[in-house]
């Protein structure tokens, strides 16, 4: 007899102020706490079910995967299995509303959904608080999808997984949103995995780093809870460009950035200097973000249409945490 999960829904997050690096690779410790807005625009969709066999299967968008990505899948089942002691071969089947490995965090929406597919199928019923530490050693960042609106993710002490969890801050229920501006939806060629163990390695910059983003850490949070968008935009735009900035010293340097992130930068910078608040940040791909009111995000969309096409600007509220759907959908 086969049996399955529900279909889980998790949506994607989009740092504020960065996770890049990790204490301890193999648990997915990460060098320092960040904070991120969860987004109502982009999410993945779950479920899991018992195979024959005794080989894993995922599917992701309809399409059977490779072993790469198959065996990531396992290796996170791996904890459930090894907890419950049911070593049952499984099929994950996820739908994407969001670019795959293009910077726009499909990785956090993909293993919080996983991460509450796999409570569900195990019956292992854990709450949020520590199904987030489950999700963040599938991807550091799946950490924040557990939860909506603000929330922050702890980076705990020492070699303490259970330490290192996230939590809402914020419910984000005040006038803020995001624009985001799809530059190039293909995979990116170094994983933020890659990208932030090169950049602890070789990059001088790096260094200051941790206490930079203590700093922007401590601002920030009062600044959100005033719902302070302006101070908010600020930060959070610094904080990026810092991250950046880490890249480019690298040994050898390296950026996600292409011609037209840039050209995105530079019309966000435009546009504020009419007089509207507008901020940027960007992830470990080219796409940029639009931190704003979300009552001035079409008046944004169209400024920006002068440089990109309508279909890739894509407005979003502040998502909730994830929760079960009846079947799964997908919008335009
Ligand atoms: O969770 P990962 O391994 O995809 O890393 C995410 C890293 C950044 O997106 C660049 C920053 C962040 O905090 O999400």
């Amino acid at each position: 007899m086969t049996s399955q999960s529900q279909i889980h829904r998790a949506y994607t997050n989009i740092a504020l102020i960065k996770y890049w690096g990790k204490r301890n690779p193999d648990l997915f410790l990460p060098m320092t706490s960040s904070l991120s807005l969860t987004l109502q625009a982009f999410y993945t969709q779950t479920q899991i079910e018992s195979v024959e066999g005794t080989q894993d299967s995922f599917i992701l968008n309809g399409q059977l995967q490779d072993a790469k990505a198959t065996a990531k899948v396992s290796r996170f089942l791996d904890r459930f299995r090894d907890l419950t002691g049911q070593a049952q071969a499984l099929r994950v089947k996820s739908y994407n509303q969001v670019p795959t490995a293009a910077g726009l965090a499909s990785s956090a929406s993909a293993f919080a959904a996983l991460a509450c597919a796999a409570n569900d199928y195990f019956k292992t019923d854990m709450d949020r608080q520590t199904l987030s530490t489950y999700a963040r050693q599938g991807s550091g960042s799946a950490c924040r999808s557990l939860f909506g609106g603000f929330v922050l993710w702890h980076q705990g002490q020492g070699d303490d997984s259970d330490s290192s969890y996230s939590q809402t801050i914020d419910a984000a229920d005040w006038d803020i949103g995001m624009v985001v501006i799809l530059i190039d939806t293909q995979a990116k060629k170094i994983s933020s995995r890659q990208g932030m163990q090169d950049t602890m390695a070789s990059s001088p910059f790096y260094k200051m780093w941790p206490e930079t983003v203590a700093e922007d850490l401590a601002e920030i949070i009062p600044a959100i809870h005033a719902q302070d968008l302006i101070k908010v935009g600020e930060i959070a735009e610094h904080n990026a460009m810092k991250m950046h900035a880490t890249m480019l010293g690298a040994r050898p340097s390296f950026t996600y950035w292409q011609p037209e992130s840039i050209i995105a930068m530079q019309a966000v910078r435009q546009l504020r200097e009419t007089g509207i608040p507008c901020y940027f940040t960007m992830d470990a791909g080219p796409n940029v973000k639009v931190i704003c009111r979300l009552s001035q995000a079409d008046q944004i969309q169209e400024y920006l249409s002068k440089y990109f096409p309508m279909d890739r600007l894509i407005i979003t509220g502040p998502g909730p945490g994830p929760h079960p759907v009846d079947q799964v959908t997908l919008d335009d």
